[in-house]
């Protein structure tokens, strides 16, 4: 076991939650789930160079909302592997940000994804998958699906994966907002407004969906996508519904808020709609950017010189 004298560059896609049922509260305190995820080209990037100790640099965050103390998700995962691995947490790491930050797209899960893989390359560690998986799966319910990619049925908590087939390229138009929310707040306001349909009939109602991923077309995709935790972002921040309704009217084959929000992405029938959807939520004034992407795509992976 020999680690790099140079450094390792990863690359962690974002996620789309394409349909997420809330089933309920576990002794843990979480949430039982049953979700459909879809990996986009949206990523984030983690550069871990050698150097003594752990020290953290965070590019991209505009707007400071990324803590760069011990509760920061990259800085959990290089300890979370050094403890595992037994070496010495000694990493400088880069991460630059380009999901949006507390937006419903993993984007915290996507760093402690990439700097799982990327300090197991630089240490010399050599973990299998499957290692990487456990240990990710206590940093976050989402960073197993951040090392996985691409398309994946996830129950327990969202993190007991299952790889689902799925055809074509889907094409994304994304409403951004500068102020995230709260996981746990979502979540809590979900139970407080108390709406339940029966969970094992929920459970088996993403046929339609998974059936259409197979089939490769986005108006049945569109058709299919669908959030328990819609209603409760909306309740939180209202202009959620008329994001939706924008991109409703742009003809998107499907709109729903992703994970927790407050990001909501629309299905396109193909890039060149996404971009209109985009350019009509940026003229909206509702949201803060309008970002577009593809997907499915891989998970955590190493890149060289790109
Ligand atoms: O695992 P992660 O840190 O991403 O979860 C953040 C919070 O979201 C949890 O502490 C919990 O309040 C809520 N959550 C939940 N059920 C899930 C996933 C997350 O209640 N399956």
């Amino acid at each position: 076991m020999t680690g790099r004298q140079h450094g390792v560059r990863v690359r962690a896609p974002g996620k789309i939650n394409l349909s997420l049922r809330v089933g309920p509260t576990r002794p843990d305190g979480y949430h039982a789930l049953s979700t459909v995820f879809q990996a986009v080209s949206i990523a984030e990037e983690v550069v871990a160079l050698p150097g003594e100790g752990l020290r953290l640099v965070v590019r991209n965050d505009e707007h400071g909302a990324v803590p760069t103390d011990a509760s920061n998700l990259a800085i959990r995962a290089a300890l979370a592997l050094a403890d595992h691995a037994e070496v010495p947490a000694d990493v400088h790491l880069t991460v630059t940000k380009r999901v949006p930050v507390a937006g419903g797209m993993a984007g915290g899960s996507a760093d402690a994804a990439a700097t799982l893989v990327a300090c197991d390359a630089l240490w010399g560690t050599n973990l299998s998958r499957d290692e990487l998986v456990e240990i990710g799966a206590r940093l976050g319910a989402d960073v197993p699906f951040c090392l996985l990619g691409q398309t994946a049925v996830g129950t327990g908590r969202g993190d007991e994966l299952t790889p689902a087939m799925s055809k074509g390229e889907y094409h994304w138009a994304l409403a951004v907002r500068n102020h995230g929310l709260s996981t746990p707040e979502v979540f809590a306001t979900y139970d407080e407004l108390g709406v339940r349909a029966r969970w094992d009939a929920k459970r088996e109602a993403d046929i339609d969906l998974l059936l259409a991923l197979r089939s490769g077309d986005p108006e049945a995709v569109g058709a299919a996508l669908r959030n328990d935790l819609q209603h409760a972002a909306i309740t939180l921040v209202p202009q959620l519904g008329e994001i939706i309704a924008v991109a409703r009217r742009c003809g998107a084959t499907g709109v729903v808020v992703s994970g927790s929000g407050p990001t909501v992405a629309a299905l396109a029938r193909n890039r060149h709609h996404a971009l209109v959807i985009a350019a009509e939520l940026t003229a909206s004034g509702l949201v803060d950017a309008a970002l577009t992407a593809v997907g499915p795509v891989p998970g955590a992976r190493v890149v060289r010189g790109e």
